[in-house]
């Protein structure tokens, strides 16, 4: 069993996401299906999930299913152990948009309840850094988290993305207002050197 600060270590010191307990089944990212709605629903019925999203409570499977479709500006990528979806993320880009096409925005990150703290969401932002940075030519990958929310604020600080500022009572939650740090990760500030 690896330990947290183990755990850490072994990431910076080999970028790749590793198993909390060796032989366990691996973890995988793919692009969400239709057939993916009823379980990505689960994951957001989950605990936590209302406090960290913009979620109403109640909200139909209908509607969740309608906001997670896959289009031009929609990807939705899911996580799974085996057959099991245990993970969702959702990126916003806005690919016809002549000046704002290089930026890319992370509206939606959650794990399952029983499956935190095995680097679910860790695999899932990896693969859309990945994908935006290599595949999309985006420049900017952004996202919004409430102040309150501290294992989220260090999970986006370890994988690059830097606090730019405080949003002031940005939503309601809990039945009083919240503030909101919008973070965000550069591409050409994160690519690696190259020596000649
Ligand atoms: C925030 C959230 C997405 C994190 O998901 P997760 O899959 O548990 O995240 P990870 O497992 O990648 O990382 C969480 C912690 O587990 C640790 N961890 C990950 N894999 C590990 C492993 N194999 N062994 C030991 N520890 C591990 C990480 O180092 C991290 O530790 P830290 O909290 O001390 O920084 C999840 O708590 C969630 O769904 N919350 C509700 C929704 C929400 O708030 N979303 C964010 C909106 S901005």
């Amino acid at each position: 069993m690896t330990t947290t600060t183990e755990y850490d270590t072994l990431v910076e010191q080999t970028g790749t996401i590793v198993e909390r307990s060796p032989g366990s089944s691996r973890l995988r990212v793919r692009a969400a299906t239709p057939e993916d709605a009823p379980a990505m629903c689960t994951i957001l019925e989950g605990d936590q999930v209302l406090d960290g999203t913009l979620r109403i409570p109640h909200t139909t499977e209908a509607s969740t299913t309608e906001s997670l479709r896959q289009h031009a500006n929609q990807q939705v990528l899911v996580a799974v152990d085996g057959d099991e979806v245990v993970g969702m993320l959702v990126l916003v880009t806005h690919l016809e948009a002549p000046r704002f096409h290089h930026v890319a925005h992370i509206d939606l990150v959650a794990t399952h309840e029983d499956h935190r703290h095995r680097g679910v969401a860790s695999l899932l932002i990896r693969s859309v850094i990945d994908m935006a940075e290599q595949w999309m030519a985006i420049e900017r990958l952004e996202l919004i988290v409430f102040a309150g929310n501290e294992g989220a604020i260090r999970l986006y600080r370890r994988l690059g993305f830097e606090h730019e500022g405080t949003m002031r009572s940005y939503a309601f939650a809990r039945g009083r207002y919240t503030d909101a740090h919008i973070m965000a990760r550069l591409t050409s500030t994160n690519r690696p050197s190259t020596t000649s």
